[in-house]
């Protein structure tokens, strides 16, 4: 059966649902999500309108996710590192590759990386306050 690219709300809540059975499962990364996520019918919902909103242009999530993970690596005591986008990004291309294909399935990917670098210098910076600021 020929993959599809995605193309609705059905489609991400699929994505997001089988992304997160496998980071939840992870060794290395789980512990974040399970440790911190109380409300999961919540959180899923939000990220759902999250990518809804990136990749399809429905105006439904507002927030600033850069500064939650930064709240986040605080919580967890500064834990969270490089190596630790690593993992989830390539588990969030292995679920797009498994289940789509095509431009916004790539978008995904492409939108992924760059957050994920900017979420990365977020957190750097408030471990490490530039001296002037
Ligand atoms: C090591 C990598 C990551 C870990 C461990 C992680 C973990 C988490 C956790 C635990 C939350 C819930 C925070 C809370 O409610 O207090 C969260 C929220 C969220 N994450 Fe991540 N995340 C990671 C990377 C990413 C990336 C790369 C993206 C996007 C491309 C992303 C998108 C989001 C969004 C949109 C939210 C909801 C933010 C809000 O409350 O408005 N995460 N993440």
């Amino acid at each position: 059966m020929g993959k599809t690219d995605i193309g609705n709300r059905k489609d991400v809540s699929l994505l997001v649902h089988r992304f997160y059975e496998k980071v939840r499962k992870d060794p290395e990364i789980g512990d974040f999500f399970n440790s911190t996520i109380m409300d999961w019918p919540g959180h899923m919902e939000k990220l759902i309108d999250f990518w809804e909103t990136n990749l399809l242009f429905v105006q439904k999530y507002k927030g600033n996710p850069i500064k939650v993970h930064a709240e986040l690596d605080k919580k967890v005591g500064h834990k969270i590192e490089n190596y630790h986008f690593g993992i989830w990004l390539r588990h969030w291309m292995e679920t797009l590759d498994a289940h789509f294909e095509g431009p916004n399935a790539e978008k995904a990917k492409q939108r992924a990386r760059n957050i994920s670098v900017r979420m990365f210098m977020a957190i750097f910076e408030e471990r490490r306050p530039l001296a002037n600021n």
